[in-house]
């Protein structure tokens, strides 16, 4: 008897809008989308729907910085995203925005509706103000000394140095990170959600399998220190959506973006006529899940479900939370190469292979998970080329040559057909229970046994002999039934390796497939190439050279950015600047560099006894090196050397324009000598 199909609903954090989507975001989508194309292949109602976290200070900023609209920024940012998910066959069946008008109308019905029920209460509070850019400062946008060590330039609300957390009226000569200016404290009206008011609901759901237990042990610490109401509300200037009634004061971040998965769903309801209520009202029957890293523990544990239930909507099923992402056992570093983009991964490797290994280190737990850049290419090469496809690739030639493509008409060991069908019930929980791993070990196990039965069974030899043809076209039929089971339990993992096989076949691949008999397959094409060596060298090096390129477009603009959500660099004061040791240089000869894409090997004589080497990201705007030899160029002489994949850099020259060919390298007037301080 089949079972009732379940109706769900599936979501992973929404991505900010001002950042390129990496690896580490990867980790998510990519362990979501396995179970959401699980579910369906198992014949659920699922249906997977995220968006743009759109909303923001450092949004705003960023775009300001940028010069442009903030709703330009996310409508680049957003289209960027969508290209990148789909080359990572990431299957939403709606992505949106929070910048949504879905998303204001349930973001502003949520509140009314708390405020109706007495759950929100103002409160006069005093902020740090930047008097230059006229806004209050979040946080991270103070810096100034730790008020513990003494550290220079620590954020406002905890020190990279010693650790300590304070407030950021605690820090010693605080700065505003954006203008520059000393902040001055301001009073404003805010409004707070009464987080206490939920208390005894959310203890009750985050203590009933909600939650896994590293989180609701997590949770119950939160408990104990007490639930503090919730601020909600930022002041103008602010992008995102103004609070009713409230004219100037705008819904945090915060607020908004949990609410977008709502909306990105009602979106999917416009598109679609599905029911919006049978998922989201009080008493739903559908399944409900989000997937999330678990930094975001807090907002989706104990805010979400507290407006949700405050505001008559119904609560989550469950909260998958997973860890963080280290690229060979370290947190990812754009100096070493090991920040990587999904573009730039995408540049250089098939996704299916990252695909394979995120599946093949997932559990259902909140660990972390390391790529190790070796073991990634021996697991994809040994898993997936050599044991999965080579069982295809060394019996598809026979039936294509010897028997027009037509399969037996029965199987040798349908007790063997018969095993690998069984062996689904264990892959099936594990896949249920996000155990990802442990499906992959058993799938593998089957993949062995298959190839024994190749190894015990040799068709190449058989096809040697007289009056073999029976048994020839028996067994390589079976080995090819075989290999289509196992395809179809690693076809959510591998959708794109799935599609060539559903062609191979000339047959759909369901989870678990009836044998093909009598059967007419197409000419076998290679499924899967191995992984070299060189393709991961030359993502970790373009991964680098990204960073090289950066530097370089960034010396241009006054106020650089960190990184996509920190705020931008404070002003410096020329005791600052006096620290660069500014250089003229003598380009002494420049030259491509082999297997970079974006870099240029240059020799400056800077009038010292040995000429200096650096590595510009300078090709696109001068793709003839040499034409640059004899030209005089500024650079940073005292920049520590940089170890990179091709040879040390020892500096930086200084060009102007916004990056790749628009890009402009700076000279002095005639007369400037190599070796000259540039002041
Ligand atoms: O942490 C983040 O990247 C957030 N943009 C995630 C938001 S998830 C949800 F709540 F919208
Ligand atoms: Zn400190």
């Amino acid at each position: 008897m089949t079972p009732t199909p379940r109706t769900i609903l599936v979501t992973s954090a929404l991505p900010y809008a001002n950042g390129s989507i990496h690896l580490g975001h990867l980790v998510e989508y990519i362990q979501t989308d396995i179970w959401v194309r699980f579910q369906k292949l198992r014949g659920n109602h699922c249906y997977y729907v995220c968006a743009d976290d759109a909303h923001g200070t450092p949004i705003m900023l960023r775009a300001q910085h940028e010069g442009i609209t903030p709703e330009t920024l996310i409508a680049r940012v957003y289209a960027e995203h969508r290209q990148d998910f789909a080359d990572f066959s990431i299957n939403f069946d709606n992505y949106h925005s929070t910048h949504s008008p879905e998303n204001q109308y349930f973001a502003s019905l949520i509140y009314t509706r708390l405020r109706e029920k007495g759950h929100i209460h103002s409160e006069v509070i005093r902020q740090a103000y930047d008097p230059v850019k006229e806004m209050f400062l979040p946080d991270r946008f103070i810096r100034g000394e730790c008020p513990r060590c003494g550290a220079k330039d620590q954020y406002g609300d905890s020190c990279e140095v010693c650790g300590a957390t304070y407030n950021p009226t605690d820090l010693k000569n605080p700065v505003s990170a954006i203008s520059g200016a000393t902040p001055i404290e301001k009073d404003s009206e805010h409004f707070f959600v009464k987080l206490g008011d939920f208390e005894a609901m959310l203890r009750e759901w985050t203590s009933s399998g909600t939650l896994q237990p590293e989180m609701a042990n997590k949770l119950n610490e939160w408990f104990e220190t007490g639930l503090t109401p919730w601020d909600v509300s930022r002041d103008a200037p602010y992008f995102g959506f103004e609070i009713p009634d409230a004219p100037n004061k705008y819904f945090y971040v915060w607020l908004d973006a949990p609410i977008g998965y709502m909306a990105s769903f009602k979106n999917l309801c416009e598109r679609t006529g599905l029911d919006f209520d049978a998922f989201w009202g009080e008493d739903s029957k559908a399944e409900l899940y989000h997937f999330i890293g678990k930094d975001i523990v807090y907002f989706h544990a104990l805010f979400f479900p507290a407006m949700l239930s405050g505001a008559g909507f119904r609560k989550p099923s469950a909260i998958f939370a997973h860890g963080f992402l280290t690229v060979n056992g370290q947190k990812m570093s754009k100096s070493r190469g090991t920040f990587i983009t999904a573009r730039t991964y995408l540049q250089n490797l098939n996704p299916e292979y990252l695909r394979y290994y995120f599946a093949a280190k997932l559990s259902c737990r909140v660990d972390d998970i390391d790529l190790n850049l070796e073991d990634f290419l021996q697991r994809v090469n040994s898993d997936l080329v050599g044991k999965v496809v080579n069982i295809a690739s060394r019996c598809a030639g026979f039936i294509h040559k010897r028997f027009n493509g037509q399969l037996a008409s029965s199987l040798p060991d349908t007790a063997l057909y018969q095993s690998f069908i069984e062996a689904g019930a264990s892959i099936t929980e594990n896949y249920e229970a996000r155990d990802y791993g442990k499906a992959i070990r058993d799938i593998m196990e089957l993949a062995d046994r298959a190839n024994q039965y190749v190894d015990e069974h040799k068709p190449w030899v058989i096809a040697k002999q007289a009056d073999s043809e029976v048994e020839l076209q028996a067994v390589c039929s079976e080995a090819l039934n075989l290999f289509r089971v196992l395809m179809g339990y690693l076809s959510p993992i591998l959708p794109v390796m799935a599609e060539k096989v559903i062609n191979f076949f000339n047959a759909p691949l369901p989870w678990q497939p009836e044998v093909l008999l009598a059967h007419t397959i197409n000419p076998y094409v290679p499924l899967m190439t191995r992984v070299e060596k060189a393709q991961v060298d030359a993502m970790v090096a373009a991964s680098q050279e990204n960073l090289q390129a950066t530097v370089v477009e960034k010396v241009e603009k006054t106020a650089p950015e960190k990184s996509a959500i920190e705020p931008l660099a404070a002003e410096i004061t020329a005791d600052d600047f006096g620290k660069i040791d500014l250089r003229i240089a003598k380009i002494v000869n420049a030259e491509h560099v082999e297997g970079a894409e974006k870099l240029l090997r240059l020799t400056l004589d800077v009038g010292e006894a040995q000429p200096r080497t650096v590595f510009s990201g300078i090709k696109a705007a001068y793709p003839e090196p040499e034409k640059l030899i004899g030209r005089l160029t500024v650079m940073v002489a005292n920049l520590a050397p940089r170890k990179m994949r091709f040879g040390v850099s020892e500096g930086m020259v200084l060009a102007a324009g916004s990056g790749k060919s628009d890009l402009w390298l700076l000279s002095p007037d005639d007369g400037a000598q190599p070796g000259m301080r540039v002041k």
